[in-house]
């Protein structure tokens, strides 16, 4: 028996630094991708599974209509004209927190696909539009900031319908994370803003314009290396966060605590009711920062700092 080829790929998590939810409406959004990610190997197999986490999803069987893994990576294997594959994940993140975890899995396996139709002779879809069809199982209008990160990692601009944009910074952000609660779903914080904007269009669409222009404000404070004051924006961003009503009492004690300890600043990140709070401070002030939250009985990512 010929000896199996395996087909590799990895992909970087995120943080939001500043966009979040307004994103998802067309306004821009400054992301930055983390080191670690999660890393996918697949083979061409006679059935199809994803292993994720230790936990198996057989596709074809009737629980996996009801698995969103299963279904998603269905979705990818359709795109890919691959029906039989198993794949295994290593996730390198906490998932369900707002790093990402989920978009990197995409990217990951859309990668390794990529890989195995190539060797197939077959041409694969763009990664940015397989990455979405797995997403999009899981959020339902994901704005494709996650999934931008994911591939391309780095300091990146994303605009929903754009190509993102690599930014280089004039020094690089200290950010810290801390992991606060358990996260809510994506797509419900996401309806959860949908159906406030609907409710109150002019108080919504103002809270989602002045993101905006903190993001754009941002972008130059990063480009120039004005950390004092890219730290007041985001600071500034969790409050209008908090008015969009998609923070948490523990996230903001979060964010009051990094900044009483000294930070720059400090938000939520991601879709928000739980999740993780990003902190960005100067070098000095870091560990007093980390120190602070630890205080708190927090766990601080990535759990080395
Ligand atoms: O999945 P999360 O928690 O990283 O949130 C994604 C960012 C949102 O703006 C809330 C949704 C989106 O698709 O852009």
């Amino acid at each position: 028996m010929g000896a199996v080829t395996t087909y590799r790929g990895h992909a970087a998590g995120k943080v939001i630094l500043l966009g979040e939810h307004a994103v998802v409406y067309g306004s821009p959004a400054l992301v930055v991708g983390l080191d670690r990610g999660a890393s996918a190997e697949l083979q061409l197999s006679d059935m199809a599974e994803l292993s994720l986490g230790g936990a198996r999803h057989p596709l074809g069987s009737a629980a996996s209509a009801e698995s969103l893994p299963a279904r998603a990576f269905q979705a990818l294997l359709q795109l890919f004209s691959a029906p039989h594959v198993t794949a295994r994940v290593t996730l390198e993140l906490p998932p369900g927190a707002g790093l990402g975890a989920s978009a990197a899995i995409g990217v990951a396996l859309a990668r390794a696909l990529t890989e195995l139709t190539l060797a197939r002779g077959l041409s694969a879809p763009p990664l940015a539009e397989a990455a979405l069809a797995w997403e999009n199982v899981f959020h339902g209008n994901a704005s494709g900031v996650d999934t931008a990160a994911a591939e391309h990692g780095g300091y990146l601009w994303f605009r929903r319908g754009s190509a993102p944009e690599q930014l280089q910074p004039a020094q690089p952000l200290t950010l810290l994370v801390a992991l606060v609660q358990s996260g809510a779903s994506t797509r419900q914080m996401v309806e959860g803003v949908a159906a406030r904007r609907a409710a109150q269009p002019a108080r919504v669409e103002a809270l989602l314009a002045e993101i905006g222009v903190l993001v754009e404000a941002a972008r130059l404070c990063l480009l120039a290396g004005e950390h004092a004051q890219l730290g007041q924006l985001m600071s500034r961003n969790h409050r209008l966060l908090v008015e969009l009503g998609v923070s948490t009492p523990a996230l903001d004690h979060a964010v009051n605590v990094a900044e009483a300890a000294g930070a720059l600043g400090a938000k939520l990140t991601g879709a928000g009711g739980g999740g993780c709070v990003v902190a960005l401070a100067s070098a000095a002030q870091a560990a007093r920062v980390h120190e602070a939250w630890r205080g708190l009985g927090l766990s601080c990512w990535p759990p080395s700092s």
